[in-house]
């Protein structure tokens, strides 16, 4: 059986990784990976550290891509690779413009696809921009759905897709962080050892939501700013996205401030064990509203809506907005009030075992043929 995995950016490579490697122990499946390299070099440190190389490699990464760019040279490279590889499966991950493009590839040479990460919904098609839409469009298009919770596929049922096209497997970012977080982990980097996490209260911020550039971006900064002019002992550590503007906006705001440390996207390894050490999260990012309450960190999400409200509803996150006065009372009582803190510092997954990219190759060796 040929399995033809596609991916482009940070978080589907991360959340992709941990099938990719299983598959790799199966010897009925023949396991084909294609990287639209979607994202470059934040794609290449995931590549790196799972130690995957991919056997099409289609780089269409330009700066300042606009999602018109993305989508048609993606489509356009994937039509080759499938008529070259034929494969008997698709799988794409998630909700990413590679993602769309990746299921309409396969959808125009009738190749079965498989979605991992389905079934998630905010209720809002411009937030995020453009992902609600391209999930929904991807759904379309699927035979096998994989979807991380239970409310993920109550989602899809309420659509009208049928139960038996869809596999509660749950996330396997969990799968990629438990290979990942380690106790007494040291850091290359020596800006992050020299961090005293014991007594200070280091927030990790990341942010990069297409609906957030520009003024929601900088009331989240500006927030962000106050609580560390107000609280002696609060650090921030923001490994800042490529994206030049996101980081305008960031530099803008926060003008080499001494207890706030704006660095390079860090690989997943040291980026996840600084979570573990840090105080709480402040993000606009998927993937870390998954990661954090299973770290135990309360995360104050910095959007208008989620699509994972599983954390929210575990007591773990907080969904916040983009309102400046907002996010600062919000920060102001994590940082002044214990009780309120340790009520959210609480570890909870709601994302599954570790074992899903078992669970979906066991669906897909059953369903395949
Ligand atoms: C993309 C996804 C988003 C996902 C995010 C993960 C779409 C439309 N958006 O958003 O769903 O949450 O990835 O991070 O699919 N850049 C680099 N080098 C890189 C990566 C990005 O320089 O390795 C810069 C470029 O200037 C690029 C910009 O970041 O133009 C934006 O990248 P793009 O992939 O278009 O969107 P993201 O905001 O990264
Ligand atoms: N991440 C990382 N290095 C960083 C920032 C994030 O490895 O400097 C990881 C993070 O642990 C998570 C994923 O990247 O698994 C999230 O990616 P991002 O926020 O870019 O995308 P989203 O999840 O919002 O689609």
């Amino acid at each position: 059986m040929k399995v033809l995995t596609v991916f482009g950016t940070r978080p589907e490579a991360i959340k992709m990784a941990p099938i990719v490697k299983t598959m790799e122990q199966y010897e009925e499946i023949e396991n084909i990976v294609c990287v639209t390299a979607q994202h470059r070099q934040m794609l290449d440190q995931v590549l790196n550290l799972f130690d995957i190389k991919p056997d099409y490699d289609l780089n269409i990464f330009k700066p300042g891509q606009t999602l018109t760019e993305i989508t048609t040279r993606a489509l356009k490279g994937l039509e080759e690779v499938i008529i070259e590889t034929k494969p008997d499966l698709l799988l794409v991950q998630g909700d990413t413009t590679t993602v769309f493009a990746g299921a309409l590839a396969a959808f125009y040479q009738k190749v079965k696809i498989g979605h991992v990460e389905a079934g998630l919904r905010s209720g809002n098609i411009y937030s995020p921009y453009p992902e609600e839409a391209n999930r929904k469009l991807t759904g379309i298009m699927t035979d096998f759905h994989f979807a991380p919770t239970e409310r993920n596929r109550q989602n899809l049922l309420r659509e009208g897709y049928p139960d038996e096209k869809i596999f509660v497997t749950g996330n396997t970012v969990i799968d990629a962080l438990f290979h990942v977080i380690k106790e007494d982990y040291v850091f290359e980097e020596e800006l992050l050892n020299n961090i005293d996490f014991k007594n200070k209260k280091v927030i990790l911020m990341t942010a990069h939501r297409r609906e957030n550039i520009g003024k929601p971006m900088e009331n989240i900064f500006n927030a962000v700013l106050r609580a560390v002019e107000k609280y002696e002992e609060v650090e921030v550590v923001f490994p800042i996205h490529l994206n030049p503007k996101v980081r305008n906006i960031a530099y803008k705001v926060f003008d080499n401030h001494p207890r706030i440390h704006l660095v390079e996207p860090l690989d997943y390894e040291p980026f996840t064990n600084l979570m573990a050490k840090s105080h709480l999260v402040v993000t606009d990012s998927g993937g870390l509203q998954e990661e954090a309450p299973s770290l135990g960190k309360p995360v104050l999400v910095v959007r208008e809506e989620t699509e994972r409200p599983e954390g929210i509803i575990a007591g773990t996150a907080k969904l916040v907005g983009t309102l400046e006065e907002n996010i600062f009372r919000e920060l102001d009582l994590l940082l002044s009030d214990h009780n309120e803190y340790t009520k959210m510092a609480n570890a909870v997954n709601p994302y599954g075992d570790g074992k899903a990219s078992k669970h979906i190759i066991d669906v897909i060796l059953q369903n395949i043929r």
